[in-house]
């Protein structure tokens, strides 16, 4: 009975650890190639992003909900980042799906890209 209970814990828990795996891919093959972790290069950085959204919305659901539909249609009339257009024009709509927009975007608010220790 025990037994039973502790490896329950353990397959919900590799689950989670899974989810958030699959969500960190999906962010590295679709966003890293513009927007590095710590650099501004051709994109402001992920460090850079992150912090503007968090100063706008401290709220998880009000970060992910405005991310992941200006993402999936990005637009210069509601950007928060008119620097960042100026500097490098307007991103690009690459027809990302609405659904793993919003797992890429509650990513990015719950990951500290200054610690990460990522390759870019
Ligand atoms: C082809 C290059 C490219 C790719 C790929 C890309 N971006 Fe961007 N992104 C940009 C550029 C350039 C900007 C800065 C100009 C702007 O804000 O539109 C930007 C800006 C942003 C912004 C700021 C929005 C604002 O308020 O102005 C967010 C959020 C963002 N990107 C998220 C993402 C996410 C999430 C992904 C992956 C799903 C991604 N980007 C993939 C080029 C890219």
């Amino acid at each position: 009975m025990l037994k039973s209970k502790k490896l329950l814990l353990f397959l919900s828990v590799s689950c989670l650890l899974e989810a958030d795996n699959a969500s960190s891919l999906l962010f590295n093959g679709n966003c890293l190639t513009c927007h590095h972790e710590t650099k501004t290069v051709s994109a402001p950085s992920m460090v850079e992003l992150r912090s503007r959204y968090l100063s706008v919305f401290s709220k998880k659901e009000d970060f992910v909900n405005y991310m992941s539909a200006w993402v999936e249609h990005p637009n210069a009339k509601t950007s928060i980042m008119q620097d960042a257009i100026k500097k490098h024009a307007l991103m690009p709509d690459l027809g990302f799906d609405k659904e793993v927009l919003r797992d890429i975007s509650t990513y990015i608010y719950e990951t500290d890209f200054k610690k990460r220790g990522g390759l870019y």
